[in-house]
């Protein structure tokens, strides 16, 4: 019963924050054991939901970075040198990076507790320059949640999927409210092994989009071509598509939650990352796509994050392009040190 009367206050942050409410309701819920319930994680979770620092910030511009560094990077059709730029020019501001770990189907209770208090530990000092989330698998999204918000982190938490309606008769699925009431902030759509794996199509992505926005959370569209689609020079083709197509019904004022990943397939868990040269000239083409869609200023403070094998060796250099705001690591993601230090290049990405 007193679950359904927080539940009734939940707009109102100064409720929530300042009066404890017991969840013992809640111990039955997923097997998610007593620990939970004796942590209180429902009021801390709701609070953390709200905090400033799980938003986007208004301010999302720093100071440009360079362009510079070596290349050891695969390429499988270069598409270096059709699309150098997206005509913001070299000396614009880049928006504030933004790292993603998807854990994708990884870890257990133990290990994925231990990795997101590491996270939280290890990006404490990160927290000024840049913004991080981890999207573990859905059945440890309320332990991490609280263990984040234990250690007074402002990683956000995130999910892999979601599904796109509120409640009813839909097996297996997971819902925006239901991540919400976990303390969710961000969530994965279109993610590459979604469209291919379980065959997920564009009006899916499209309306699993407007679902995200529509909850107010960020939304982290995944976009990238296959290996036969780059090879025969669709690269830009395929991200125009699958942006048009997936903001279909967003609008410029929900763009301050929109994130995009531009995922190359063949890059992702294959260790051949894009050059950088490739990557930039794809996402140059992906913030040209978003201005002639909703106009080259917000356009500008969109978060633009390349994912594919990323690593602690390459993401230096793949950062520094003006059109790569961050990275989504999968593999990189789970191992501690990795992600820290993919985390620093991030911020000292943007540092003039
Ligand atoms: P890898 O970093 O393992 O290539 O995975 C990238 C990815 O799919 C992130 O969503």
């Amino acid at each position: 019963m007193r679950i359904v009367v927080l539940r009734a206050f939940r707009p109102s942050l100064l409720i929530v924050v300042h009066k404890p409410v017991a969840v013992g309701g809640l111990c039955g819920l997923g097997g998610l054991g007593s620990e939970l319930c004796e942590r209180d994680w429902l009021r801390c979770g709701d609070a953390a939901f709200l905090r400033p620092g799980w938003a986007l910030p208004s301010d999302m511009t720093t100071p440009s970075a360079s362009t510079s560094g070596s290349n050891p990077s695969f390429n499988p059709g270069s598409n270096s040198g059709s699309n150098p730029g997206s005509n913001f020019g070299s000396g614009a501001h880049k928006p504030r990076p933004f790292v993603g770990g998807n854990w994708k189907m990884n870890t257990d209770r133990a290990s994925g507790l231990a990795l997101a208090k590491a996270v939280a530990a290890a990006t404490k000092p990160l927290e000024e320059a840049m913004d991080v989330a981890i999207f573990p698998p859905f059945v440890y999204l309320p332990l991490i949640s609280q263990a984040l918000c234990d250690a007074g982190s402002k990683v956000m938490l995130g999910a892999q999927d979601c599904y796109i309606a509120e409640k009813g008769a839909f097996t297996g699925e997971v819902s925006i409210g239901m991540l919400k009431d976990v303390g969710v902030s961000a969530v994965l759509v279109g993610h590459s092994e979604r469209r291919h794996i379980m065959h997920e199509g564009d009006d899916f992505v499209t309306a699993k989009v407007d679902f995200v926005l529509a909850a107010g959370l960020t939304c982290v569209l995944c976009i990238g071509e296959k290996l036969e689609q780059r090879v025969t020079g669709q690269t830009d083709h395929i991200n125009e598509l699958q942006l048009e197509r997936g903001l279909k019904h967003t609008k410029v004022e929900q763009l301050s939650k929109l994130v995009v990943a531009y995922e190359p397939v063949w890059a992702i868990g294959t260790g051949k990352t894009a050059t950088p040269q490739d990557a930039q000239s794809a996402q140059a083409h992906i913030r040209t796509v978003l201005a002639e869609m909703f106009g080259k200023e917000a356009a500008s403070t969109v978060r633009i994050q390349y994912g594919g094998s990323m690593t602690a060796a390459n993401a230096a250099t793949l950062m520094a392009e003006q059109d790569i705001n961050g990275g989504l690591l999968g593999g990189a993601s789970l191992k501690i040190e990795d992600f820290t230090a993919i985390c620093q290049a991030a911020a000292a990405s943007v540092k003039a």
